[in-house]
């Protein structure tokens, strides 16, 4: 039977769980919590499903989020919830969904799309650039001394309730935001329902989210959210505390907010997931080493309208380049542009000529650059971009920014 594709409906949201659950391997009994508290904040006219006969087996949803460029933010199609039923796979399903989803954002109108892939193999084929990295951190704690200059501010971390988080937090996040490319806008259901829920899947073992925050003279400059789960084997203290979100607006927040984390007795091991490849932590630590890092890709990226996604972010260096992008899954994204900054800022228009370009590049490699996480000449060696070695230290110097891109929203 032909495989139907449909905008899924509020009908639809239990075998849209059900699909999820069994596509990423979940126990639907320890999803249900998630996704009860999930639903109100499901786009359904932004979700598509692929049915045999009554059967969804293929799913994509996306969120309206703003994310953060460099100097700047942009409307972006958060995708995620992409599963197709084991029983369909390699058929051509996903394919399919990424067409209809990638023609739904265009017609929006938003210039830029995200996600966080399961596997890394999967979204090249559909134009997605590997756009920001992160870093998994674990610490033995007996290790964790930190170096004779490093900050230590006076001011304290305290414990704040809820409610205050859900009041103070939200503001500070987004002034965060602001500085750092790749962070996605939060509304106030995704900081009450996702954020700032109460309680851990029920039985990994972890406490209910701690939240402290850190002050400074002019009132809250970081927060850390994290969970603890006690271990006592041979009677010795041996505990994990897993930190899931450390946001701070300077150098002594950050330093203040990983003091603290790392002085909590009764632990043996920190655990910091998906940390930004310019943490300080490693260069807080007297003995860098003992912290365990394991970097993977994060934000993948993906160009709808190049002009305005160049336009969109701001530049440290001036210069002018043309550019010849090149786009296989999306023909409608190719072209010829020539990028103009100047003041901080660029202008991007398309060009006609078929005189030879300074860069050729795939709008995958455009869009993995576009953010700062990785240079142009990085790409050239790689094979993924092509031009002079002026060119692209051209480009690598307009789109170089001051901090790494980051996604602190798995989403
Ligand atoms: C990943 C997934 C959605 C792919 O769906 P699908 O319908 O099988 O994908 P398609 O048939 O459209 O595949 C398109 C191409 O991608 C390749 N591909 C797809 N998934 C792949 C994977 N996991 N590993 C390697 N190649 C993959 C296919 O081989 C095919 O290649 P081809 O064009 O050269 O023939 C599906 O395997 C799945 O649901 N996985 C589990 C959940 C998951 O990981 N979802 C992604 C979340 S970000």
């Amino acid at each position: 039977m032909a495989i139907a594709f449909r905008t899924l409906t509020e009908a639809d949201f239990d075998d849209w769980v059900a699909a999820n659950a069994r596509g990423f391997l979940e126990n639907p009994a320890r999803t249900a919590d998630w996704s009860a508290r999930a639903r109100p904040l499901v786009e359904f006219d932004r979700a598509i499903g692929a049915f045999d006969g009554d059967e969804l087996v293929g799913q994509t949803v996306a969120i309206t989020f703003r994310m953060s460029m460099p100097g700047g933010d942009l409307p972006t199609a958060g995708v995620t919830s992409v599963t197709v039923s084991p029983t369909h796979r390699r058929r051509g399903i996903l394919t399919e969904l990424m067409r209809r989803q990638l023609a739904d954002v265009r017609e929006r109108g938003e210039p830029l799309a995200a996600l966080w892939a399961s596997e890394s193999v999967i979204y090249g084929r559909f134009g997605y650039g590997l756009a920001a990295q992160a870093h998994d951190f674990r610490l033995d704690r007996r290790y964790a001394a930190f170096t004779p200059g490093a900050p230590d501010p006076a001011a304290g971390v305290r414990f704040v309730t809820r409610e205050a988080a859900l009041e103070r937090w939200p503001a500070l996040h987004e002034r965060v935001r602001r500085t750092r490319p790749g962070m996605m806008s939060r509304d106030s259901g995704y900081w009450s329902r996702i954020v700032l829920h109460e309680k851990e899947k029920p039985d990994d073992g972890f406490s209910a989210s701690q939240l402290v925050e850190y002050t400074d003279a002019d009132g809250p400059a970081g927060y850390a959210i994290y969970a603890v789960k006690a271990a006592w084997p041979g009677a010795l203290p041996a505990g994990t505390l897993r930190v899931r979100e450390l946001t701070a607006l300077d150098g002594p927040a950050e330093a203040a907010l990983w003091r603290y984390l790392c002085g909590v007795d009764l632990i043996e091991t920190i655990e910091a997931p998906d940390r930004p490849p310019d943490d300080p932590l490693p260069w807080l630590l007297a003995d860098p080493r003992r912290l365990r890092r394991n970097p993977h890709d994060s934000l993948w990226v993906r160009l709808l309208d190049a002009p305005r996604a160049l336009e969109g972010r701001a530049y440290a260096a001036e210069g002018r380049l043309t550019l010849d992008v090149r786009d296989p899954f999306g023909p409608w994204a190719e072209g010829r542009f020539e990028l103009t900054a100047e003041g901080g800022g660029a202008t991007c228009r398309t060009l006609a000529t078929s005189a030879a370009p300074d860069l050729a590049l795939g709008a995958d490699a455009l869009a993995a650059i576009l953010l700062g996480g990785v240079s142009c000449s990085t790409l050239a060696r790689a094979g993924r971009a092509e031009g002079s070695p002026e060119a692209q230290r051209l480009a690598d110097a307009l789109f170089a920014w001051h901090a790494a891109p980051w996604c602190v929203d798995e989403f």
